[in-house]
C-alpha cells in the first residue's frame, strides 16, 4: 500500500480535492460522468469543504457526477440528524450543483425482507454507472473500512452488517451514549470496495496511527479489514505526521 505524509490535514485533503476535481474536470469535458464512492465521519470533512471551495470559486459543476456512499446505518430514517444521509447533505451535497437523482445512499428504510434484493440492487447500480472510479474511504480503529468489521470478507458485497463494540464506542458521543447507537449498518463490501478503479484512504490523528500500520505492514487478515487494499494496485493512504507515526 503506497502512503504519503503531509505537514497537515488540511494539505492532505486538499491534494484529494486536486485529483478528483481533475478527473471530474477531464471528464466534463467529454460528456462523460463522474463516478465517486464516499465516505461519512469526520475524515473526509475537510476534503468536502474544499471540492466546495472548488465549485464556488473555481466554478467546478458536479451535475455529471454520480456518488455512491459506502453505508448508513439501520435501521435509520435519512431524516433523522444521525443520519450519513444528512451528513452527506449537510457538509456537501446541499453545497454543490450535484443532481439528487445522481446522489445514492444506501437506505436506512428498507424493510427486512427485502434487503437482500436492495443491497443487489445497489451492486448493479454501481455496475451501470461503468463502476466507482474514485473511492473516498476513513479507517475505524477496529480496521474496518466502510462498515467492514473485523471477520469480513474479501467476497463481500453490500449488505447488512453488525456494528463492531469499538465502532459503537467511537459513535457513542455523537448519540448521546453507546446505548442510543444503531447495531447495524448497510454497507457497501470489500468486493465493492476493491472494485473502484482509484482509493484513496484518509486517516489522520496518533488514534489511527496503530490501525493504520496493521493495515500496511501487517499480514492480510480479516482480522484488519483494511489489509485487503493490500490487493488493491492503485490505493494511497493520505495521512498526517501522527496518523503515520507508527510505520516503519
Ligand atoms: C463512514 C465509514 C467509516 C469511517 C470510519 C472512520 O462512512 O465508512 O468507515 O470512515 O469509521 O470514521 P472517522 O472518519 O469519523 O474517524
Amino acid at each position: 500500500i503506497a502512503t504519503r505524509v503531509f505537514n497537515s490535514r488540511e494539505e492532505g485533503s486538499k491534494y484529494v480535492a486536486k485529483v478528483i476535481a481533475s478527473l471530474i474536470r477531464e471528464k466534463n469535458k467529454l460528456g462523460k460522468p463522474t463516478v465517486l464512492g464516499l465516505a461519512t465521519g469526520s475524515s473526509p470533512l475537510l476534503l468536502y469543504k474544499e471540492l466546495i471551495r472548488i465549485h464556488k470559486e473555481e466554478g467546478l459543476s458536479f451535475k455529471n457526477v454520480i456518488t455512491f456512499n459506502l453505508d448508513e446505518y439501520y435501521p435509520m430514517d435519512p431524516e433523522n440528524k444521525h443520519s450519513y444521509y444528512r451528513f452527506m447533505y449537510d457538509n456537501l451535497f446541499s453545497h454543490l450543483d450535484i443532481n439528487p437523482a445522481n446522489v445514492f445512499i444506501p437506505d436506512g428504510t428498507v424493510a427486512e425482507e427485502n434487503l437482500d434484493e436492495y443491497c443487489a440492487d445497489y451492486e448493479n447500480k454501481i455496475r451501470s454507472f461503468g463502476g466507482i472510479d474514485i473511492q473516498v474511504l476513513g479507517i475505524g480503529r477496529s480496521g474496518h473500512i466502510g462498515f467492514n468489521e473485523p471477520g469480513s470478507l474479501v467476497t463481500d458485497e453490500t449488505r447488512l452488517v453488525q456494528l463492531n463494540s469499538i465502532t459503537i464506542e467511537d459513535a457513542a458521543n455523537g448519540f448521546g451514549g453507546e446505548e442510543n447507537v444503531p447495531r447495524y449498518a448497510l454497507s457497501m463490501g470489500i468486493k465493492t470496495i476493491l472494485q473502484a478503479k482509484k482509493i484513496f484512504l484518509l486517516g489522520w490523528g496518533e488514534a489511527k496511527s496503530e490501525v493504520i500500520k496493521q493495515a500496511v505492514e501487517g499480514e492480510e487478515t480479516t482480522q484488519v479489514p483494511a489489509s485487503f487494499l493490500q490487493r488493491h494496485s492503485d490505493v494511497l493512504f493520505v495521512l498526517d505526521r501522527p496518523a503515520a507515526s507508527r510505520l516503519s
